[in-house]
């Protein structure tokens, strides 16, 4: 496994990889890595000749008052994680080489950033499309590996991939969850024994909406108020959203009709904390 800083020198090698026909498989992370990106890695793996993990803690989506300078970092486990997972090229630019003054270029893609998470974090997804444009253009990967988790980001840097052309498959990996449903981010770490124990409420509020589906119901608001009739029984949620939106547009739906995507945000003290899942009309 090799280390790169340099964006250039890692564009150069890269480039004779693609000369060789050999594919390249990009998983873009921000560290703190869990089996969730482990899942993500191990797919690249599978379909690809050559695996490339970025790390990088992108100051650029994180809001004033976010958590960017105590976001969870520890290089010298990722390194390690990385290594055991077979990872041919770990990408570790610095805010400088991937910023430098005057960096003033941005991508921003309209309409599908600014709802959901977007409406609470302005600039968020601004910031997530610009940070991944840019690493697809020095990695020039044959494929992209996204987590569902993030079911809004896959949704708005599949739109940018194709709006823009870049030559590139994405490909969207299930949630991985601890046993008790707990989805695996790198902010559960903030979480305190009681917050940890409370937040999985959210995949049991978002079970229930499947259920609730499943034995016949369709009015999203209905299955919203359950869902958050649930959440709020946990003294320390605080509902940021939960929504059922389309899955090209992210617009509310009020009749479930076709295919759906059930998203919320919760809080659990400082840490908000964002699952979903998807609802097959079929
Ligand atoms: O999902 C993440 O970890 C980040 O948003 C990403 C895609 C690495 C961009 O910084």
């Amino acid at each position: 496994m090799r280390v790169i800083r340099n964006p250039q020198k890692l564009s150069k090698i890269l480039a004779v990889t693609r000369h060789k026909r050999r594919s390249i498989g990009f998983v873009p992370t921000m560290g703190a890595l869990h089996l969730g990106h482990l899942s993500l890695i191990k797919k690249a793996n599978k379909e690809n000749n050559i695996v490339v993990v970025s790390i990088f803690v992108n100051p650029k989506q994180f809001g004033p008052k976010e958590d960017f300078k105590k976001y969870p970092r520890q290089l010298k486990k990722d390194l390690a994680f990385c290594r055991a997972s077979a990872v041919d090229f770990v990408f570790l630019p610095s805010d400088k080489m991937m910023y430098p003054e005057g960096y003033s270029t941005f991508v921003n893609v309209e309409g599908l950033s600014a709802v959901l998470c977007g409406a609470s974090r302005p600039g968020h997804f601004r910031g997530v499309a610009t940070i991944v444009a840019k690493l697809l253009n020095i990695i020039c990967p044959d494929a992209l590996y996204l987590g569902q988790k993030d079911a809004q980001q896959a949704i708005i840097l599949k739109k940018m991939v194709k709006d823009l052309n870049f030559p590139t498959d994405v490909k969207v990996i299930p949630t991985v969850r601890q046993k008790n449903g707990l989805a695996l981010s790198s902010r559960n770490a903030y979480l305190d024994k009681k917050q940890a124990s409370d937040a999985v409420v959210l995949s049991k509020a978002l079970s229930m909406a499947r259920s609730l589906f499943e034995s016949g119901a369709r009015d999203s608001a209905r299955i919203i108020s359950r869902m958050r009739k649930l959440i709020n029984k946990k003294q320390q949620a605080k509902v940021d959203y939960i929504s059922i939106v389309d899955l090209e547009r992210l617009e509310k739906v009020k009749k479930i009709n076709r295919d759906c995507l059930v998203a919320l945000a919760v809080r659990f003290g400082n840490t908000r904390l964002i699952d979903n899942t998807v609802i097959n009309y079929a």
